[in-house]
């Protein structure tokens, strides 16, 4: 079983940047339509002319909207069922992070990350999967990410989001089975994308190995692929494939303890353990005593 990618119409969130922005880009010649999904309508813009040059039969449809907006949303989903809008291939990649330890994080951020990473997906697949199911056809691809299974302090809100949309995802699929509906995730590690420097990760991504990173463009061919094998979960790069694969033989007392030694080498010198930020968490970091863990 296949996703109807091919002449579908593919509806992808977060079409303005990094991976969303290229999964747009590798499939304009293979779609009928793609509904770009994001804030910044300039960028939205911008893209569909690019796709118009590489395929003028394309349909695009551009579609400005705040996820983190219940509202807005429910706006979104009006104005396609107004232009008679059939979605064939929900792509759910719109995302944020925040680089900040819980305590400190302000609420409108952890809301902000709980809307756009779990809340919007949820409800779009709502809306849109149960006509995929009646049509016998139909695809879903979430993109979480590698940051769900690894535990790392600064990032409780984020890795929360995305081991939502595992458990999600996971359990979806197999609701679908045989349906002709494909549900596919993708847990990207390192992509060089807009992503960091919004989620103030930069430093720490910056001590990530070269090898482990790839670019927007290979996460997007590799997710695609994946979810046109009808994968249930795309790890892409091959170095950070196979970490993520023996990773997950590793029982979790030991990601535990993987985690305390890791957070010590990635956070040290890095502003998240400056003593401006004298909590609990990063005492017990910088003295080094994994008590308790
Ligand atoms: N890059 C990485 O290293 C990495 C690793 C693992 C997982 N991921 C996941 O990959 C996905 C794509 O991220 P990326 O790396 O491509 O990051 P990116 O370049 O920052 O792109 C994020 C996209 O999400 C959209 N978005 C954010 N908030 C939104 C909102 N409130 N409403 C509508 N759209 C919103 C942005 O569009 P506007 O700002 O125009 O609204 C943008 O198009 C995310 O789910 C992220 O968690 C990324």
């Amino acid at each position: 079983m296949r996703p109807p990618i091919d002449s579908g119409t593919i509806l992808i969130t977060g079409a303005s940047s990094g991976i969303g922005r290229e999964l747009a880009l590798q499939l304009a010649r293979r779609a009928r339509t793609l509904v770009l999904v994001a804030r910044r309508l300039e960028r939205l813009e911008a893209l569909r002319d690019e796709l118009l040059l590489l395929n003028p039969t394309l349909g695009v449809v551009v579609e400005q909207c705040d996820l983190a907006n219940p509202d807005s949303v429910d706006a979104l989903l009006e104005s396609l069922r107004e232009n008679l809008v059939r979605v064939d291939v929900l792509v759910n990649n719109a995302g944020l992070g925040d680089y900040s330890l819980y305590e400190q994080e302000s609420w409108s951020r952890i809301h902000q990350m709980l809307q756009v990473n779990v809340m919007a997906p949820v409800l779009l697949t709502h809306r849109l999967l149960r006509h995929m199911v009646e049509r016998k056809r139909g695809g879903i691809l979430n993109i979480s990410s590698g940051g769900a299974r690894v535990f790392l302090p600064g990032l409780a809100v984020y890795a929360g989001t995305k081991r939502f949309v595992d458990g999600f995802t996971e359990s979806l699929r197999l609701e679908v089975f045989g349906s002709g509906v494909v549900v596919t995730q993708v847990a990207p590690g390192p992509v060089e994308t807009e992503f960091s420097e919004l989620a103030g990760t930069e430093e720490l991504d910056g001590q990530a190995p070269s090898w482990l990173r790839i670019s927007a463009a290979r996460c997007a061919r590799e997710a695609l692929a994946g979810f046109e094998n009808a994968e249930a979960l795309v790890y892409p790069g091959l170095a950070y494939r196979w970490m993520m694969r023996l990773s997950s033989l590793v029982p979790r007392p030991v990601m535990r303890v993987a985690g305390f030694v890791a957070a010590r080498r990635l956070y040290r010198g890095t502003s998240l353990l400056e003593p401006a930020h004298p909590d609990p968490g990063q005492r017990a970091l910088l003295a080094g005593a994994p008590e308790g863990l």
